[in-house]
């Protein structure tokens, strides 16, 4: 191994030593953060001004139920069913839960 290379891993050895954040940073899964990703579709607080559906005012189990059809392919979608097979189970209830108490 040259000696730049060996010195440039040491430094990046060195710095992830000194950082634990950066060597195992944290995978958000609160219902704010994941809720978060779904205002760009559905508009802020999930009041949508174009074509894409409002979220807004529905219950809990609505949300989780819609969430959980377009995951387990039960309800036609353009992009829905794509977008929820990202998120497990308990992802989705915890967005339910989370846009259901604040999105009014
Ligand atoms: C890429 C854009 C996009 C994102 C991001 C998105 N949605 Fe959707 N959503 C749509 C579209 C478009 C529809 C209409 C169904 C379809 O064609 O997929 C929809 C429909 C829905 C419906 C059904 C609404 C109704 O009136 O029946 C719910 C509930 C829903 N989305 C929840 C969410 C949640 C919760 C998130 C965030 C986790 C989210 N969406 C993120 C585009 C999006």
């Amino acid at each position: 191994m040259t000696r730049p290379i060996r010195a440039t891993l040491l430094a990046l050895a060195a710095i992830a030593a000194a950082s634990p954040a950066f060597a195992q940073s944290p995978v958000p899964t609160s219902g704010r953060t994941l809720a978060a990703t779904c205002t760009g579709c559905h508009g802020p607080a999930g009041r949508s001004a174009g074509e894409i559906p409002s979220i807004n005012g529905r219950t809990e189990t609505q949300l989780a139920q819609a969430m959980l059809d377009f995951k387990n392919d039960r309800r036609p979608a353009t992009v829905m069913n794509r977008h929820a097979k990202g998120f497990s189970d308990a992802e989705i209830a915890a967005i339910a839960k989370e846009i259901s108490a604040n999105w009014r």
